[in-house]
Formats: structure tokens, C-alpha cells, sequence
């Protein structure tokens, strides 16, 4: 459930008319419902209620500082992934001892950044970081708790580019080769080892994946314990889907999804982790784009927008689906006819949607691209060189700006010519 409904004739987000932002801050914009956000991430927290828990939300899928600071204040802990969105945990004021590191790729930079200004746990990903870490840790006179990303080769049965956790990937360590590693990692000086860490996939849509994945966790616990580990949290990753099509069949429950936590690992006495990004945030979000005209081409019709495929680049990255609704509603009974939505960037691939039952919609109409609020504007480039689209949040009848969108001015002044070209 969320919080993008149509009151009066008008898709609102809450109490505010997504008109009304249009007029005030132009389109195309990303606009965020915090009772939405809230009411997610409360669902994370009754998941898990039957045991102590942390609720990392994953920084990557949407780091506006107005969004962390909204969920940090709510107890949230954080997940990230790198200096620039440790930097952003921190600066939303969420304490280093609710920050998880993940990553594959952590530069020592990263890793003193990190241990300086405070972190609960490491998440890593293999032992050359694992030597890393402990040469950054020991020049800084630190001990830091870590756990160990493994690898549980499991079929997580979503978007291939979004798959973590089978042994092809990238991610982890291959969890045959755990307890060698964790031993490797006792006796490195400067590392304390603390706990296991999992994330098999993104929009997961099956509960399945994730049981298989934790009974192997669980597994993994005991035979490490037996070897003398003191292990005490499990990170369980992300991952949860959302229901991209309000039609179809929704994906489980955080509630559910819980159960299963509480099934497969809930009698090891460990503190749980967890780390959604989507689930918080993707429903929480819409795209609010503007028609500019409609064209006929051949044999079919094409609905341009002003937002493109640099604002939201999932249904050119991944063939995402994202509904679309018109801002201003239409009558039961409305004859749909079949558009291709189409943003003005110079690729084929900038297609939202293909043959979609739309009402005809005026040149200047406002259309709303739902669960937008993950992974949305934090990919988004100034590919095309489009200004950077702006955010706004709503709370209740009040928005905010929490992004401003760049004049083209000011687009224009991070650039430099150098001397020898004046
Ligand atoms: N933890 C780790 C270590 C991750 O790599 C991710 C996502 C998450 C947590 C959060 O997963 P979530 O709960 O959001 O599924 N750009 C893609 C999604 C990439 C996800 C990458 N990792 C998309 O737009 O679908």
C-alpha cells in the first residue's frame, strides 16, 4: 500500500496534488511520500520484532539526504557502498554504529574514511580486502568487527543483471571455501570477527531463494561456532521485490518474508540484519513527467514525455515495467488505446513503455511513472545534457525540495576549458 491515490479527480501524493508540484518546481520530477517510506520501513521492523534486529536501509536505492535523515530518525541503520554514501549516512545523522560497509570493491581510502568517523560492522567480500582491511585497521590503532560476505550459490530467480548469489557472480566468497576463510580472518590482526553476511539478489518475487539461502547461513553458523567463532549478528542482504504492476500478484510480505528469518535462523540467538533498499523506498516514489505531444507513426502512436530514460534508466537497463497513470483521472468506461511512451533522448532505448493502454492525453498533460522511488533518481546522468531531475518530498498537505534541479547555467560551470584551448 501506499500513498499515491487519486482524491477528486487527482492523482495526490498524500494530501498534495501532484499538479501542484508540476506548477511549483516543473517537470520532469521525482516525488517522495514519507508517510509511504515510514510505514515500509515499520513493516521491516514488525517482520522482525520476535528477536533484536537492525533495519539497514540500502543507501543505493535512493541516497537523498532528506530520505536518510527520514529513516534514521526512525531508528533505521544503513547499508552502504561506498565513501560518498558513508558520507551521506553520516551527514543525514545516522551514528557509525548503525552503518554496515558492503561492496566488492572497498578502496583503503574508503576503509579509513569508514574506521574514522565510526562503523558497525564490514561487510567483506574476499581475502585480498580481507588483508586490506587489516593493514588499514592496524595503521589507525583499530580492531574492526567484520563479517564475511559469503556466496550461497542459490538461484535468487530474478533479472539476471540483478542476481548476486549464485557462484558465477561476483559477490562473496564461495561458501565451500567459508571456514577456511573466516580462519584466515581470526588470525588477522586488526579484524574482529562478528557475524555472516548474505544478499542473493534484488526483486526477489519468491520466498523460496531466500529460505534456501538462510538454512545454508544457518549451517554455516554452527560449523563455524563449533570452530571457535564467535558469531553474533547475521546480515541477511536485501532483496524483498515489490509489486511493479498494481494488477498483478504481489510478491510476499515483509511479514512473511520475517517468518522465514525466524525460520531458518531464528533459534541461533543472533542479532539480525537486514538490508532493503526497494522495498522502503520503490513504492514510496513517483516519476511526474509532462506530455509534450503525441505522434503518429507508423502503425503505431508514440507518447513523448519530457522525462527520458537519464531520469529513470530501468526500463532501458533492465526492460522494467513501470505503470503509468494520468494525473488527471478518467472516467470507468474511458476508451484506452495503445501508445509506445517515449522519452526525447536520442535512443530507441528510450522507450518507458511499449503499447500500453493509455487514455488520450493533452500535449502539456501530467502522467505519473509509479514505484520510481527506488533506483530512480540515483541513476539517473545528464545524459543528452538534461539538467539532473530534481526530488521533492510530501508530508501530508505540505512538499519540500529536498534537490533543487541545476539551471544548464549551472550544468555548464563544472566544466573547464583548459588554457591551451582559449
Ligand atoms: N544489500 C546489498 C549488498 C545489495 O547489493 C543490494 C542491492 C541491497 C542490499 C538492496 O537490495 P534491494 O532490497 O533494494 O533489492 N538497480 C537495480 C537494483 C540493483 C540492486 C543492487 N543491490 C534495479 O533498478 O532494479
Amino acid at each position: 500500500m501506499d500513498h499515491f491515490n487519486y482524491k477528486g479527480g487527482a492523482l495526490h501524493a498524500e494530501d498534495v496534488a501532484l499538479a501542484e508540484i508540476a506548477r511549483a518546481v516543473g517537470t520532469p520530477v521525482y516525488v517522495y511520500s514519507t508517510a509511504t517510506l515510514t510505514r515500509h520501513f515499520n513493516l521491516f521492523r514488525q517482520a522482525l520484532d520476535w528477536t533484536d534486529h537492525l533495519v539497514c536501509f540500502a543507501v543505493k536505492a535512493n541516497s537523498n539526504l532528506a530520505v536518510l535523515k527520514l529513516l534514521g530518525d526512525l531508528g533505521a541503520g544503513m547499508d552502504v557502498v561506498s565513501g560518498g554514501e558513508y558520507a551521506r549516512a553520516r551527514a543525514a545523522g545516522v551514528p557509525g554504529e548503525r552503518i554496515v560497509f558492503s561492496g566488492v570493491g572497498k578502496t583503503r581510502e574508503e576503509m579509513a574514511q569508514a574506521i574514522r568517523g565510526g562503523i558497525r560492522q564490514f561487510n567483506v567480500e574476499s581475502e585480498p580486502e580481507l588483508a586490506a582491511l587489516s593493514q588499514v585497521a592496524q595503521s589507525l590503532g583499530a580492531t574492526v568487527p567484520i563479517a564475511v560476505r559469503v556466496n550461497p550459490d542459490v538461484d535468487a530467480k530474478t533479472h539476471a543483471k540483478i542476481a548476486t548469489g549464485k557462484s558465477e557472480n561476483k559477490f562473496g566468497i564461495p561458501i565451500a571455501r567459508a571456514r577456511e576463510v573466516y580462519a584466515h580472518a581470526a588470525a588477522l590482526p586488526g579484524l574482529q570477527v562478528v557475524g555472516i553476511d548474505m544478499h542473493i539478489g534484488s526483486q526477489l518475487t519468491d520466498l523460496e531463494p531466500f529460505r534456501q539461502a538462510y538454512t545454508r547461513m544457518a549451517d554455516l553458523c554452527l560449523a563455524l561456532r563449533a570452530d571457535g567463532h564467535p558469531i553474533m549478528r547475521l546480515d541477511l542482504g536485501g532483496g524483498l521485490g515489490i509489486p511493479y504492476r498494481r494488477d498483478n500478484a504481489a510478491p510476499p510480505l515483509p511479514i512473511e518474508y520475517g517468518q522465514v528469518v525466524r525460520e531458518t535462523v531464528g533459534d541461533l540467538g543472533c542479532e539480525i540484519e537486514i538490508e532493503p533498499g526497494r522495498n522502503i523506498a520503490g513504492n514510496a516514489g513517483v516519476l511526474l513527467a509532462s506530455v509534450i505531444w503525441t505522434k503518429q507513426g507508423e502503425g503505431r502512436d508514440f507518447l513523448i514525455v519530457d522525462a527520458a530514460m537519464n531520469d529513470l534508466i530501468r526500463p532501458a537497463m533492465y526492460d522494467a515495467h513501470h505503470d503509468i497513470l494520468p494525473v488527471r483521472e478518467r472516467a470507468p468506461g474511458t476508451d484506452p488505446a495503445p501508445v509506445d511512451v517515449v522519452g526525447p533522448v536520442c535512443e530507441t532505448g528510450d522507450t518507458f513503455a511499449r503499447g500500453v493502454p493509455l487514455p488520450r492525453l493533452e500535449d502539456g498533460e501530467l502522467v505519473a511513472f509509479r514505484s520510481a522511488g527506488a533506483y530512480g533518481a540515483v541513476m539517473a546522468s545528464e545524459y543528452n545534457s538534461r539538467p539532473l531531475v530534481p526530488e521533492v518530498l510530501v508530508a501530508g498537505d505540505r512538499f519540500d525540495v529536498i534537490r533543487p534541479r541545476p539551471t544548464i547555467e549551472e550544468m555548464l560551470a563544472r566544466d573547464r576549458i583548459p588554457d591551451w584551448l582559449t
